[in-house]
């Protein structure tokens, strides 16, 4: 199949910038001319989950991811492998038949959708004379041009050195870059390659420190963070579900949010006032993708870190997407990878956010909205015309005031500020101060609040909650 790419639809990537107090619509200039191909092997191991999907929609996916990091597509193709060759994945007269193609088109770089070996990678550059990028590495441009935290970034730059490394190892074997000669860092007869290896390994060094302080950095934020903060609800979703777009209509509607508050500690963060008053923060995140590499887990998870610590997960799918059930199993997956088992996690709710319903016709959507009823944890929505999000907004007020309790406690007149972090959480319905200025409350909050309480005032949470027998668990 081959995708014509005046045809292709831009999957969304559309040069959007992410949230982050600006709405710029920029659209960028597309440069490099290339080739997306993937390898489809019918005989694959069935089960693996890259055959969740047909070839057509994993091609598709490819585009799109192409398409975030602005390449100019000329054509996409699946090249059906009957027997992958070691040396080059494709057949020979395959590898000549684009040899010719590639340069007739004028083609700078060729995506494979697949892994590469180190050797197949060289073999082919040499062959096409492109630049070649496999999966992992196409993944790897995309996580740098898209990563918010300094940790992210710094965790995407290791994986690319690691990746850089690998590559470097294997691929330089001949001595024809035999470095001769004195004064030179690596001294008389070492090989480029090796100081190349040598000078990879020192920066790798330098940035495992760099991402240990930046760790440290964190967790006093987070820190912080917790002392101040509101339930964070954190949006997940495959690449193009529309979690951005839910983000800034939920947090454009607010003409509370308060934007600086916390734009300094991550623009994808937004505090956010339900309809009962009650505020959240709500946390956007990167888009999954499937078949993400084991040793790229580590930079998307510093991109996840607030869904660690959400008690709401709003899971934003594309009800309209023909891939939608594939694509939920594949976010499933990602986040069992990082310790998160959507069921039987305790701490978190997950909710499904059914997107796009506007391209559902009435029938479907309606069928949509029906099951959903049934298993009671999702709403159907549509981020784009707004359908289904004060719904949506009430489900969360409702999730969050479900679990509250009332409690009754006793502050000592030097606790001020935790009667005052009460008013601002709970729901006090009396606060009465003696003559001593002992003050006697009775609070209704979340359990989730609770335990906030008890973090930030552990001697209080102690001699007051800890006797009582509705003190949260
Ligand atoms: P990543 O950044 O790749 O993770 O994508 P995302 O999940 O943030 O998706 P985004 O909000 O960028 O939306 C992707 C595309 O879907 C855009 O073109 C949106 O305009 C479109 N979209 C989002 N929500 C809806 C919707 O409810 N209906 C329709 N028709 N399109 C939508």
């Amino acid at each position: 199949m081959t995708v014509d790419r005046s045809t292709t639809k831009q999957n969304g990537h559309d040069g959007t910038v992410k949230p982050g107090g600006v709405d710029l619509q920029v659209e960028p200039e597309l440069t490099t001319r290339t080739y997306v191909l993937m390898p489809w092997n019918k005989r694959g191991k069935k089960g693996a989950s890259e055959h969740r999907r047909t070839p057509e929609a994993r091609l598709e996916e490819a585009i799109g991811l192409a398409a975030a990091i602005h390449l100019d597509i000329v054509t996409a193709e699946i090249v059906t492998l009957h027997t992958p060759r070691p040396a080059t994945l494709f057949g020979s007269g395959k590898v000549e038949e684009f040899a010719d193609r590639l340069k007739h088109d004028e083609i700078e770089l060729v995506i494979v959708d697949g892994q590469l070996t180190p050797g197949q990678q060289r073999n082919l550059e040499r062959a096409w004379k492109t630049k070649v990028l496999d999966r992992t590495g196409l993944i790897l441009e995309i996580f740098g041009e898209r990563a918010r935290t300094r940790e992210g970034r710094l965790q995407v730059e290791l994986a690319h050195l690691s990746y850089q490394k690998s590559r470097l190892v294997r691929s330089w074997t001949h001595l024809e870059r035999q470095r001769g000669g004195v004064g030179f860092l690596g001294g008389p007869g070492e090989t480029q390659i090796e100081s190349d290896r040598r000078a990879l390994q020192e920066k790798i060094n330098r940035l495992e420190k760099d991402i240990a302080k930046v760790k440290r950095t964190r967790e006093l934020h987070r820190k912080t963070r917790r002392a101040t903060p509101y339930p964070v609800v954190a949006l997940v979703g495959y690449t193009n579900a529309g979690k951005s777009t839910l983000f800034n209509r939920i947090t454009k509607a607010d003409v509370f949010a308060e934007n600086l508050l916390f734009a300094t500690l991550d623009p994808t963060m937004r505090a956010v006032t339900l309809p009962s008053g009650r505020k959240i923060i709500l946390s956007d995140t990167v888009g999954f993708i499937s078949d993400l590499p084991t040793h790229l887990v580590a930079s998307f998870r510093a991109t996840l870190e607030e869904v660690l610590e959400a008690e709401i997960v709003l899971h934003v799918r594309d009800a309209a997407h023909d891939e939608t059930d594939a694509q939920k199993e594949d976010v499933i997956d990602v986040l069992k990878t990082l310790g998160l088992d959507v069921e039987s996690e305790k701490d978190t709710q997950f909710i499904e956010v059914l997107n796009k319903a506007d391209l559902l016709d009435a029938e479907a959507a309606e069928a949509l909205v029906e099951q959903v009823k049934l298993k009671e944890t999702g709403r159907v929505i549509s981020a784009l015309t707004g359908k289904g999000i004060e719904g949506l907004l009430n489900y969360l007020d409702e999730l969050l005031s479900a679990n509250s309790r009332t409690f009754n406690l006793t502050l000592e007149p030097r606790d001020s500020q935790a009667r005052a972090w009460l008013h601002s959480h709970g729901d006090v319905s009396s606060d009465v101060v003696d003559d001593e200025g002992k003050m006697s409350l009775e609070v209704s909050m979340t359990a989730a609040d609770a335990g906030r309480f008890e973090k930030l005032y552990p001697d209080i949470f102690q001699t007051t909650f800890a006797n009582y027998a509705g003190a949260p668990q």
